[in-house]
């Protein structure tokens, strides 16, 4: 007998959503998940295809908060069809994308462009940030309920922060009634000036002009006074400093509205990298490289840094990982450190990189994926939370992954048109076997093994 139904047999299943964490069995059928736990012969249909999850994790599939599709407008750098792919071959199932474009998604008919484009082209749910300001320019306010009756998730001027301080009041008092998360850039432009690297030692050594954490730190600390003055709800876009950790946790302590997300490359990399890979120089005369795959915003800094964030992040001060995938075309980075793009093409290497917190033990498999799930789920809000659960009877969007598998990163395999990363030639443990949106699925990779269909005794 046809059935559209899959089985994943004996794959760990971690589910946050319900506190799971044990080896079981995920039944797909209709675009849903059917049934969970340990099933036997005669819950499955004949004729259903089966999968050996044994050795795989089992997840609801990643909710990235953050992430840049680049179309309209640049899309020389990324597409809403390439990034998707992207998004399915890291694990992603619904991806929020940063309103950045050309023209810039402050009005109703760039977000329908952009639901229409992801209806077309996407495999992945796509949902729409709209910016803070017309035009991005910082001045005067998007039709922000326009905007949240066409549909966006969210609020955003991303890639420029919302600098001035009554627009950012203003835009958190429209964000409680609207019932939407204003995400602000955290960057003070008077002390990031001309920076293109995080200040300290390295910055000096290379003669780069430094940003220093204060650029961040003060921002935030605005939009927690704000945040508590209007009842707004704030999310913190990428945090990189020490010091931003203790002003969201208290904010948070204080029972304010405020959540904050950080990104892989924050938790995996430091300045040292800006030296060359890892920190080693790299150019054939044995100089120093200025790895332009480095410059993103905000930047790389240092180890102390960057153990705080992983601890944070572990701690549940961090409510999530985001990528901020952010893929640049060969040009904006082939040339000097200075005049670099920023940015980091993040959705394909982002589990492999946060598998590396788990495997030195600093961050549970729990923890991680809860992240990745539970995590951005309730900073999209109430009605997202099926989105990261595996609960039968919600849509069969899951991840199944290798923890222990090895493999090098290599751009010229990326499903992104951006292949801006310093991870190019590094070898990660951990990779994506699988990837089903709404039970079809959309990326498989070749250790995906299917048995012979189910046959009923
Ligand atoms: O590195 C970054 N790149 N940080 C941002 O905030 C914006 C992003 C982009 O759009 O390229």
């Amino acid at each position: 007998m046809e059935t559209d139904s899959i089985l994943i047999r004996h794959a760990r299943i971690v589910d946050p959503s319900r506190k799971l964490d044990r080896v079981g069995d995920l039944l797909l059928g209709s675009g849903e998940i059917t049934a969970a736990g340990r099933l036997g012969p005669d819950r499955i249909p004949e004729g259903c295809r089966v999968i050996d999850g044994a050795g795989l994790v089992a997840s609801p599939g990643f909710i990235d908060l953050h992430c840049h599709l680049r179309e309209p407008g640049f899309e020389y750098k990324e597409t809403i069809a390439a990034g998707s792919k992207a998004a399915a071959k890291g694990g992603f199932t619904t991806i929020c994308a940063m309103p950045n474009t050309d023209p810039p998604v402050d009005n109703a008919a760039v977000v329908e462009f952009i639901q229409k484009r992801a209806r077309q082209d996407s495999l992945v749910r796509i949902l729409p940030i709209g910016c803070v300001s017309k035009g991005r320019k910082g001045h005067e306010l998007a039709e922000m309920e326009e905007l949240a009756s066409a549909g966006v998730v969210a609020f955003s001027d991303d890639g420029d922060p919302v600098y001035d301080a009554n627009l950012m009041r203003l835009a958190l008092i429209y964000s409680s009634d609207l019932g939407l998360p204003i995400i602000n850039h955290c960057q003070e432009l008077s002390l990031s000036c001309n920076g293109v690297m995080a200040e300290g030692p390295v910055a000096t050594h290379l003669g780069l002009d430094g940003i220093p954490a204060a650029a961040e730190e003060t921002m935030i600390a605005r939009d927690i006074a704000l945040a508590e003055a209007t009842g707004g709800r704030l999310h913190v876009a990428h945090l990189s400093t020490a010091g931003s950790v203790p002003l969201v946790r208290d904010a948070k302590a204080r029972g304010l509205s405020v959540t904050a997300e950080v990104c892989p490359h924050h938790l995996t990399s430091t300045d040292q990298w800006v030296l060359g890979r890892k920190g080693e120089p790299t150019t054939a005369a044995g100089g120093l490289a200025y790895d332009t795959s480095t410059k993103v915003y905000p930047p790389l800094r240092a180890q102390r840094d960057v153990e705080a964030l992983v601890q944070a992040l572990a701690d549940g001060v961090i409510d999530c990982v985001a990528t901020d995938h952010a893929p640049h075309d060969v040009t904006s980075k082939q040339v000097t450190y200075q005049d670099a793009a920023f940015g980091i093409s993040v959705l394909e290497t982002a589990l492999g990189s946060l598998l590396q917190l788990v495997h030195a033990k600093k961050l549970s498999m729990g923890a991680m994926v809860d992240r990745l799930t539970t995590g951005p789920a309730r900073v999209l809000g109430e009605s997202y939370s099926d989105l990261a659960s595996l609960q039968p009877g919600t849509a069969a969007d899951i991840v199944l992954f290798d923890p222990e598998r090895e493999w090098t990163v290599d751009t010229s395999e990326f499903e992104s048109k951006g292949r801006n990363t310093p991870l190019e030639g590094t070898t990660l443990k951990g990779r994506v076997v699988a990837t089903f949106a709404g039970g079809s699925l959309i990326y498989q990779s070749p250790e995906l093994k299917f048995e012979e269909p189910h046959v009923n005794a």
